[in-house]
C-alpha cells in the first residue's frame, strides 16, 4: 500500500539512508542523495555485484567509461531519434504530463472498479497507437476518455509532442564551436564502444563479458515513487558477446543466474516474476524483466535482452570502424568460424532500484511486549549481513570501570575486516533499538564478566536472542554470517 512506501521513505531519511537532493531548497525532483547509512548500503550492493560477475565468472572484466561520450554514440543507439516519451500538456494549469500514463491510470482505474475488459481494451489500443507513433491518436484517445488533468480538473489539451529523455550540454568553452553532448542515459554504449578495445588488450575469447557500474541520467517526466524512478541513477550492466546462434542458451543461462542472485541477496521468491516482453524492439529477439513486489506493486528491477548484433553494427555503420571478432574455434565442418560481429545478451539493472527493494524487503514491524507485558512494535531492518551497512556495534555496558577501554579494544581488532561501530551513549536497550534500524546484525556487549574471563554477549538482531562467546570467537561468527 501507499502507505508502506511512506514508511519506508520516512525510515530511509529518518536514519540516514536517503534525503531528497539539496534539501534546503526544498529538494530537486526526482534526485536524492544517500546518507552515511545509504552509500554503505549501496556501496555494498555495487561490490556484491561486482564480485558475482567478474571475480566469480573468468570470462567477464569490468570497465568505468565516461560519462560523456562522443555524441554519435547516441545517434548510433539511436537514443537522439527514439528515446523518447509522448507528453501532452494541459492549457489550464500548464502541467505537462506522459500521455501514456495517463492512459494507462484511466486502465486501471477501470480494473480497479472491475472492468478488467475496457482496462484492458485501452492499453491495447494504446499499444497499438504508440506502436505506429499515432501522436494524434493518442490525444485523441485522451479526449475520448474524457481524461481531466488532476490540476485543473479540465480536458483542454495541447497536441500531443515526443520529448527525449536525454539531458544535454555543451561541451567547449566558445559557444559556436561547442558542441553538444549529453549525459548517457544508460552505461551500456561504454561497453560497446570499448568491445575491441577490451578483447584486444584482454585477448578476451567469446564468450565473454563487459561489466560496468556507473551513473546515467535521464530526464524522466513522471517522477513518482521515490528512488524507483530517478533523474540521476545508477547502472549495473553487463555485456554478454557470443557467436551468432548461441544467444538463445546465454540468454537462458543469465536469466536464471541474475534471478538466483536476487534471491540470495535475500529478496523472496515469491516477491519475484519474469516479466517476458511480447512486444520487442526490432532488433531483439528476447527480452524479458525480473520484478519485485514493490508496496505499490510487481515492477521491473532487472531486464535481461538479448539484442543480436544490433549495437556493434550500428556502431560500425556510425563509426566506419570494423567492430568484428576473429573466432577461430572450428565449426562441425572443421572450419574456423572466421569473423563476425557478435551477439550481445544484457544484463542490466538500477542499483537504486534495487536499493529501493532490499530495503521494502527488509522493513520489518514486530508485533510484541515491552517489559512490562505492553504491547510494543519492535521496527528493524531484516537486511542480509552481507549488505547491512554496520556489521557489529560495540557497546560497554556502563562508560567506567575499564568498560569502554575494552569495547574500543575489541572495536579496534575487528574494524579491519568489518564496519563496526562503537556506542556508549543511553541505556543499553536504546542501543539495541537503534541499530536494529539501521539493520545492524550484531550487538556486542562489554560488562563486568568481560573484563574477568574476556566473553562478551553477542545479540542477534532478528531473534534478539543473546549468547555469551569469547572475543576471540567474534571474528569467525561475524565473517561466517557476513560471507556472501
Ligand atoms: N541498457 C539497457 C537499459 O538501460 P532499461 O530497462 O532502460 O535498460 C535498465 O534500464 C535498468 O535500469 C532498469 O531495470 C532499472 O532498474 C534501472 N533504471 C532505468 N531507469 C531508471 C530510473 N529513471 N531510475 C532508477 N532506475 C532506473
Amino acid at each position: 500500500t501507499e502507505s508502506t512506501l511512506q514508511k519506508i521513505i520516512s525510515h530511509a531519511k529518518e536514519y540516514g539512508f536517503v534525503f531528497p537532493s539539496s534539501e534546503i531548497y526544498d529538494g530537486l525532483a526526482a534526485v536524492y542523495d544517500y546518507g552515511q547509512y545509504g552509500v554503505e548500503l549501496k556501496n555494498n550492493l555495487k561490490a556484491l555485484w561486482w564480485k558475482a560477475m567478474t571475480q566469480l565468472n573468468e570470462n567477464i572484466v569490468g570497465v568505468d567509461a565516461a560519462i560523456f561520450m562522443h555524441p554519435l554514440t547516441w545517434k548510433a543507439s539511436g537514443h537522439v531519434d527514439g528515446f523518447s516519451d509522448p507528453m501532452i500538456d494541459n492549457k489550464d494549469s500548464k502541467k505537462r504530463y506522459r500521455a501514456d500514463v495517463l492512459i494507462e491510470d484511466k486502465a486501471a482505474e477501470y480494473e480497479k472498479a472491475g472492468d478488467e475488459n475496457r482496462g484492458q481494451d485501452l492499453r491495447n489500443r494504446l499499444a497499438r497507437l504508440l506502436e505506429a507513433n499515432d501522436l494524434e491518436g493518442v490525444r485523441n484517445l485522451i479526449l475520448e476518455e474524457k481524461i481531466v488533468c488532476p490540476v485543473s480538473g479540465t480536458a483542454n489539451w495541447t497536441d500531443v509532442r515526443q520529448f527525449n529523455l536525454m539531458f544535454s550540454t555543451q561541451m567547449g568553452a566558445v559557444a559556436e564551436d561547442a558542441d553538444t553532448i549529453y549525459l548517457r542515459p544508460e552505461t551500456a554504449q561504454g561497453i560497446f564502444v570499448n568491445f575491441l578495445n577490451v578483447q584486444k588488450t584482454g585477448r578476451m575469447k567469446i564468450p565473454f563479458g563487459i561489466a560496468q557500474i556507473g551513473k546515467a541520467f535521464r530526464n524522466e517526466v513522471v517522477a513518482r515513487q521515490f528512488i524507483f524512478r530517478m533523474r540521476e541513477f545508477e547502472q549495473m550492466e553487463m555485456q554478454f558477446f557470443v557467436r551468432p546462434g548461441t544467444q538463445q542458451q546465454w540468454y537462458e543461462y543469465w536469466k536464471e543466474t541474475r534471478r538466483k542472485w536476487h534471491e540470495a541477496l535475500g529478496l523472496p521468491a515469491a516477491k519475484l516474476k519474469w516479466h517476458v516482453h511480447e512486444k520487442l524492439a526490432f532488433y531483439a529477439d528476447a527480452a524479458v524483466d525480473i520484478e519485485y513486489e514493490f508496496p505499490f506493486g510487481f515492477k521491473e528491477i532487472e531486464g535481461i535482452h538479448s539484442r543480436t548484433n544490433h549495437d556493434l553494427s550500428k556502431h560500425q555503420e556510425y563509426s566506419k570502424k570494423k567492430q568484428q571478432y576473429f573466432d577461430n574455434d572450428l565449426d562441425e565442418n572443421g572450419k574456423p568460424y572466421g569473423n563476425y560481429i557478435p551477439y550481445v545478451v544484457e544484463t542490466s539493472v538500477g542499483a537504486d532500484r534495487l536499493f529501493l527493494a532490499v530495503l521494502s524487503n527488509a522493513y520489518t514491524e514486530d508485533e510484541g511486549v515491552d517489559a512490562e507485558g505492553n504491547p510494543k512494535t519492535r521496527i528493524f531492518l531484516k537486511l542480509h549481513p552481507a549488505i547491512a551497512p554496520v556489521k557489529a556495534a560495540i557497546f560497554p555496558l556502563m562508560r567506567k570501570d575499564g568498560l569502554p577501554e575494552k569495547a574500543k579494544a575489541i572495536l579496534d581488532d575487528l574494524r579491519y575486516d568489518f564496519n563496526v561501530i562503537y556506542e556508549e551513549r543511553d541505556a543499553i536497550g536504546k542501543r539495541y533499538t537503534r541499530q536494529d534500524l539501521i539493520g545492524t546484525p550484531f550487538c556486542i556487549a562489554v560488562d563486568y564478566q568481560t573484563m574477568e574471563d574476556d566473553t562478551v554477549t553477542i545479540r542477534y538482531r532478528d531473534t534478539t536472542e543473546q549468547k555469551r562467546v569469547h572475543i576471540r570467537e567474534l571474528r569467525s561468527i561475524i565473517g561466517e554470517e557476513v560471507s556472501f
